[in-house]
């Protein structure tokens, strides 16, 4: 054999040799155990103490925001996924809270053609505007109960047990004599039937309301809804309750409009309308709202920041609205 040729094959041996070696050197055992190059990371990464720790773990100190969590819609959107791993969460600080909701929510629910219609979505430019998610939904609580169907009754029963038993309180034509508490005419008799069912069934409680409802049957209710909602309101200059800036409470009430419209008259006929109600009794609800006495999580997110003082200015300002739908 020449020289040449044994040299050559000397060094391709002594490659493959080494590249025998280097391989068992190199390559970790667990190569062909978990696929290409993940090599022993799998095993590092499963002993790694977990980032994310789970909605139970949240519960303990942060109740309220939990209770509505699981109590609606979102309850299958875990709290880590919109706040961020809360690993030495709280001993680290604070976990973020999202502040473009318009950003955060569009993942989700931003109409596509891919997406599965099982997954609620809507166009973000004909549903929201340029308004954040947030001027609405709650994002823990996020669905808002929809348009209610028209309430049907019969006025005149109605009337008859409105004066025997709720004219002494609510006005014989549904106008309160008293500052705390609230006028009826006018009112949307949609609402009224929710309100008074929620006495009835207890989900809203009120020392006075709650035995009167309890009372009433499910028809005595819409023929009482019925009757007030046919009732004409009367526009007066309500005293406004000490403290109460009403110029601020306009600026506030811009808040509120996206639902309420700009004076307390909203579109949504299953929701109260309360421009010219009593100032007082607006004041006792928003409190209410706020303390977590009355429930409604849509309310409760948008009355959380609100001071004593923000309250009484809102309350002075749509107590002085017009109580009539305004004619465009
Ligand atoms: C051991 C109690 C504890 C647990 C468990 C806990 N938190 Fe907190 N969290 C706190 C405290 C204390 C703060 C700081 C409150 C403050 O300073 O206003 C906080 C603040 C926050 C904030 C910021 C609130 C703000 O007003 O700035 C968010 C968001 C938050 N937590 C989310 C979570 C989530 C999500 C979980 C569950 C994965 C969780 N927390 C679990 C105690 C806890
Ligand atoms: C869909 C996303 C999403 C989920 C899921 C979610 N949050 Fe939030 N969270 C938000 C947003 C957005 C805010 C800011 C709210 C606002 O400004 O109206 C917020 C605010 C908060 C705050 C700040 C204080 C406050 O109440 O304003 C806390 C605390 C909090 N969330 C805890 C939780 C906990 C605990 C869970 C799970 C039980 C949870 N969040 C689930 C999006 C989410
Ligand atoms: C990680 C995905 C995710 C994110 C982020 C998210 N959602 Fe959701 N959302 C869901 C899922 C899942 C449901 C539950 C659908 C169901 O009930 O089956 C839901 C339900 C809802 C509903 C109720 C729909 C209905 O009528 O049934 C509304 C409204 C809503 N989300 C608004 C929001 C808003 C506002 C935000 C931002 C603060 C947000 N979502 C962020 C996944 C998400
Ligand atoms: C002006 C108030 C308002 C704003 C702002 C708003 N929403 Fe809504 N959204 C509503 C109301 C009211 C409903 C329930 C009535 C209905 O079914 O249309 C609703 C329903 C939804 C639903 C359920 C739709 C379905 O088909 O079940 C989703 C999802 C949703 N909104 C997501 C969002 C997201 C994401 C944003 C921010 C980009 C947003 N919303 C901003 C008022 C608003
Ligand atoms: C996303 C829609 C939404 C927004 C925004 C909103 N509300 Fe409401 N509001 C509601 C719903 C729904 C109810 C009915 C709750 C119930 O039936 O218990 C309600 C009820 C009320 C009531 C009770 C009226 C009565 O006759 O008992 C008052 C007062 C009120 N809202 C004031 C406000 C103010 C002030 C703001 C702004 C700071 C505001 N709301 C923002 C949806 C909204
Ligand atoms: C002894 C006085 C009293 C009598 C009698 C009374 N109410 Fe009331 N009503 C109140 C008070 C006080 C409130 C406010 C409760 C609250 O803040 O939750 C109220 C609230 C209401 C509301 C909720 C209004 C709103 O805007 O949310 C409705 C509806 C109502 N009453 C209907 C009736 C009907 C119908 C009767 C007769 C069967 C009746 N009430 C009898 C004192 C009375």
């Amino acid at each position: 054999m020449p020289k040449h040729i044994a040299r050559l094959l000397a060094i391709l041996g002594a490659a493959l040799a080494l590249t025998v070696i280097a391989r068992f050197f190199l390559v970790p055992d667990s190569f062909y155990q978990f696929g290409h190059y993940r090599a022993n990371s799998v095993v590092e990464i499963a002993a790694r103490e977990p980032a994310f720790q789970g909605a139970a773990y949240c519960e303990g100190c942060h109740a309220e925001r939990h209770a509505e969590w699981s109590g609606n819609n979102h309850k299958s959107v875990a709290c880590e996924t919109c706040h961020g791993a809360a690993k030495g969460h709280p001993d680290n600080g604070k976990l973020p809270i999202p502040a473009d909701t318009v950003a955060l929510c569009t993942l989700c629910h931003e109409a596509m053609p891919g997406r599965p219609k099982t997954q609620p979505q809507v166009v973000v430019a004909e549903h929201a505007g340029d308004q954040q998610c947030k001027t609405c939904h709650n994002s823990h609580a996020p669905k808002i109960a929809a348009v209610a169907a028209k309430v049907t009754g019969d006025a005149v029963v109605g009337q008859k047990l409105a004066v025997a038993d709720c004219a002494s309180c609510h006005g014989a034509k549904g106008i309160s004599p008293n500052d705390t508490w609230p006028s009826l005419a006018g009112q949307n008799a949609a609402y009224l039937v929710r309100i008074m069912s929620a006495y009835k069934s207890g989900a809203q409680e009120d020392v006075i309301m709650t035995p009167l409802a309890k009372a009433l049957g499910d028809e005595d209710i819409r023929n009482l809804a019925v009757y007030y909602a046919g009732l004409s309101c009367v526009d007066r200059s309500a005293a406004a309750p000490s403290g109460a800036d009403v110029e601020a409470g306009k600026v506030l009430a811009k808040n509120c409009a996206a639902c309420h419209g700009e004076t307390g008259i909203g579109t949504n006929p299953a929701w109260p309308n309360f421009a010219g109600q009593k100032a007082d009794y607006l004041v006792n609800v928003l409190k209410a709202f706020r303390g977590g006495i009355r429930k409604d999580p849509t309310m409760a997110s948008v009355v959380r920041g609100l001071s004593d003082a923000d309250i009484n200015s809102l309350a002075a300002y749509y107590a002085a609205q017009s109580c009539q739908p305004r004619k465009k």
